[in-house]
This record gives C-alpha cells, structure tokens and sequence, in this order.
C-alpha cells in the first residue's frame, strides 16, 4: 500500500493586491516586480482571517472532492510558517474547525517544503497501515508579517496568502499514487532566509527592543537563495525520478513550488521540460510557501492538466534550507 490523492482543493483571500498596489506603499515598480519574479498580483488576508481559517477553506473543498467529511479524517497534518499563534499549532485548531474527532494532528515546519514533507509524514504512515484518510494542509498568511516600506520591498513583493490541501487515502503497490519522495536540509543556511523575532533565546520582555531593530520582519538574501534554489530544485527532480527508474522524458508535468517564475523558467531549461509541461500561477498569487504546491496541483486539476496515468513531479526548495521532492502516478 501507498498513499493516493483523493481531493486536492484550495482558498485563497477575496482581496487583489496588485504590483501597483505596492508601488503606492514602497519605493518599487510593476515592471522590476514583474522582470524579477514574473509576479503580477497575489491575495492578502482581511485582518483576523488567518492561516488555519484558510486552511479550513481549502480543507472543506479537498474533502467535498475526495467525497469524506470530517468524521471519517483519521490524522491531520497542517504545514505553515505563519500559523495563527506561536503555540498551539494549526493543527489542532483546524481539528477544532473542522469538529472532527479527537484525531492526531501534526505541524510541519519546513516553509516553502513543508508540503511535502508533509506529504511523505503521510505517505509513510498510510504504508505502515497506520491511518487510513489523512487531511494534509499547506496554509500561509505572509501578508501580516511583511514590511510593506522600501525597507522590505525585496520580500514584500514576493510573498502571498493562500492555502491548499489533499486528503490522502490507501492504493494499492501498483495503482495510483506516491512512488517515492526524497528529503533534504541544510541548515548552515538558515539565516539566509529566516525570521529572528518573536525568539525564546532572550526574554520575551525584550521583544520591544528587537521590534524596533525590525528583525521582527523577514530577510533574505536574495541572489543566494535564488542560486541554491535553482540548483537544488533540478537535483531534486533528478533525485526522486531515479529512484523510480523514470526520466526527464517520462514526466507528465512538474508542479514545483512557486517560489519566482524566473526560478521555474531556469529549472525548466535545465531539465529540459517545456513551459507547457510545468505549472506556473506565481504570476497570480506570489510565493505562498507551503500553499503553493497544493494551489498550483488543484488549479491543475481544475484546468483538466492531470489526467489518471500521469507522472507528477512535486518539487521544493526554501528557507531552512529544505528541499525535496515526490513523484505521483495520479
Ligand atoms: O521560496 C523561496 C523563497 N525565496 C525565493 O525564491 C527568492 C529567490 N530570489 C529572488 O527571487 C530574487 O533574488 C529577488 C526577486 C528577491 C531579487 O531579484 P534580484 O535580481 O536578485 O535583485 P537584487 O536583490 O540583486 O537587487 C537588484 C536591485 C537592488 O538595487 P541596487 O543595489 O542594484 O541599487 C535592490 O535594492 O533591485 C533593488 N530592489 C528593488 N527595486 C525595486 C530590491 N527589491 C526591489 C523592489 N523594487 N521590490
């Protein structure tokens, strides 16, 4: 037994934030916005709405397409770096939304490859035969935490809301599925994309001083995770196809994480793979971190670009760094 999608659905916030939207805030255009990151416009949160109500959205709509309700989960698996409050995690408060019963639920944090981990946290306890309907969630509310002045603008216009999910269930060796998925992390590189505040290494009493500093907002570098990213993204692809004998040739479509459409554009180059065989909506939503593999998978779907029988590679890499990848028989 392995793991298979059942539903795979998606929310993302009402409101538009366009490239000129951000131009009227910071010292930036939707021309450099648009060469750089291919990014035109993403969805910011209303005040209060927050990662595990979006979570619950995209939830509800995975569950309508896998045909379960909330009573029948056995184990939810939420994968955020934006979560609702330091402790206690999405997890336990989708459970919560979602009234179902008193079921395990698990926070991933591993950014923008927090989907799959999540996916292969899943996939593995499916194997073991330990759950058999497990609700895995990517959510992000980034827009609450960024610096929306030219002091920020490198990050703000990058990053987006929204959220994605699936609901995994079991299949058979030889039927649809998660072949295999492969992990990584190097963590000399965590402060190339990271958020210091808030922090347990000082007293919290402290935080105001922090907060001043303005290290309670991102920071990246970002030509370096630009160059680890397009590195790391085509070895990963490489990775996880061997593993299950496959080639470039063989891969249907490519749903990598949405990090910059120039990323995607010089990954695709590198394998090989044709623009028309790798998803790309960064252009309307940003980078969502561990939303955007599970928007861009259910946009897919919707859009009828994955059909049973198709070879998916999920791919991602970020702040940590994490990076890894799963290939899907759909
Ligand atoms: O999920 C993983 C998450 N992160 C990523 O994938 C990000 C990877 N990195 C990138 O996508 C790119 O590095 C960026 C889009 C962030 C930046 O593009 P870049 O081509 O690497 O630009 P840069 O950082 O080298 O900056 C070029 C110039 C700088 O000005 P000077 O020093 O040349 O005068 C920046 O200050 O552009 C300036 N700049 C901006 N100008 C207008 C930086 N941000 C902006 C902005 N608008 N928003």
């Amino acid at each position: 037994m392995h793991a298979k999608f059942a539903g795979v659905g998606h929310f993302v916030p009402e409101r538009v934030v366009t490239n000129h939207d951000l131009a009227s805030l910071m010292d930036t255009t939707d021309s450099w916005i648009v060469e750089r990151t291919g990014i035109s416009e993403r969805r910011f949160v209303r005040e209060g709405q927050g990662t595990s109500e979006m979570g619950e959205q995209a939830a509800r709509a995975a569950m309508k397409m896998a045909g379960v309700t909330p009573s029948d989960l056995d184990f939810i698996i939420f994968a955020t770096l934006s979560p609702d409050y330091m402790f206690p995690g999405c997890g336990v408060l989708l459970q919560n939304r979602l009234g179902c019963a008193t079921i395990g639920a698990l926070d991933v944090r591993t950014q923008c490859t927090g989907f799959i981990y999540g996916l292969a946290v899943a996939d593995a306890f499916i194997r073991m035969g330990m759950y058999k309907r497990i609700l895995l969630v990517g959510a992000e509310t980034q827009s609450m935490g960024l610096d929306l002045t030219t002091r920020g603008r490198d990050i703000a216009v990058i990053f987006g809301d929204g959220a994605g999910a699936a609901v995994l269930v079991p299949s058979e060796d030889d039927g649809p599925g998660v072949m295999e998925t492969i992990l990584h992390s190097e963590g000399s590189h965590a402060k190339e994309l990271w958020m210091e505040v808030p922090t347990c290494l000082v007293p919290t009493t402290r935080t105001p001083e922090l907060v001043a500093e303005g290290r309670h907002f991102p920071q990246m570098n970002g030509r370096e995770v630009f160059r680890h990213a397009t590195r790391r993204f085509v070895e990963a692809v490489d990775e996880v196809l061997e593993r299950v004998g496959k080639t470039r040739d063989d891969v249907d479509l490519i749903v990598p994480h949405q990090a910059n459409k120039r990323i995607s554009d010089a990954v695709g180059e590198r394998l090989g793979i044709p623009p028309a065989r790798i998803v790309q909506n960064v252009q309307r939503f940003g980078n969502t971190t561990a939303a955007s593999i599970p928007i861009a998978l259910s946009e897919a779907l919707q859009e009828g670009r994955v059909q049973p029988g198709h070879l998916l590679v999920l791919v991602a890499f970020g702040s940590g760094f994490t990076w890894g990848a799963s290939a899907v028989r759909w």
